[in-house]
């Protein structure tokens, strides 16, 4: 299977991508089963703390039914670490050569991130259909991405930065949309105060409207 086919089947079922980033080791499970009970299948979990990498190890380890990616991951040495670790695909914010030389090699896929046709024409080139797009809504959110749908036509986005769950009908609407990504359903303050009912609110409201994509 090819980078594209293995992305594709990894997001069938998806539409909403929950970017969480781990502040405390004991919050990872109760943080992931409150996402699951609000309908939440695959995740990102980011290195922007310490405790990205050991919570991607500990989500695979003990729930295994969850998708987990790898997330604000920016040089060679971090996407080896997230391989190792187990991540199902890797979400870069941005592009370089070398990570997506890397992405080609990998047997994970890399989502990379992209704000600019010029950046999506340096994926293309060697293969990449799949991108996420950062930061969706100061780029211009779902009108940028309605404009890349006429020169890309094969191609389709994972929007995240700056959307909630006002934003998200919109992007549902558009084919070249795969899935939205985001942390508006996992607050801060929420996770502080292990409001983990509060988690599963957000996410049900989310997951119900993607449910009724059309
Ligand atoms: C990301 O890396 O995908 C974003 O930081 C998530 O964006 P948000 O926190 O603005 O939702």
């Amino acid at each position: 299977m090819d980078m594209t086919q293995t992305l594709d089947t990894l997001f069938a079922e998806v539409t909403l991508l929950p970017v969480i980033s781990i502040e405390r080791e004991a919050d990872i499970l109760p943080l992931a089963d409150a996402l699951a009970a609000g309908g939440i299948t695959t995740l990102e979990v980011t290195l922007r703390t310490p405790f990205g990498l050991p919570a991607i190890e500990l989500l695979r380890r003990e729930r295994p039914a969850l998708q987990v990616g790898a997330g604000t991951v920016i040089d060679a040495a971090q996407f080896a670490a997230v391989e190792r670790a187990g991540a199902h695909f890797v979400v870069t914010p941005g592009i370089t050569d070398e990570l997506l030389q890397l992405g080609l090699k990998s047997t994970i896929p890399l989502l990379p991130g992209i704000a600019t046709a010029s950046e999506i024409l340096a994926g293309y080139r060697l293969g990449y259909r799949r991108f996420k797009v950062f930061p969706a809504q100061v780029l211009g959110g779902a009108a940028l991405l309605k404009s890349f749908a006429g020169p890309f036509s094969d191609v389709r986005f994972c929007p995240t930065g700056g959307i909630g769950q006002q934003d998200i009908g919109e992007y549902l609407t558009l084919g070249n949309v795969m899935a939205v990504g985001g942390s508006w359903v996992v607050p801060k303050a929420s996770i502080a105060a292990e409001d983990w009912a509060e988690v599963t609110r957000l996410s049900l409201a989310a997951t119900s409207l993607a449910k009724g994509r059309g």
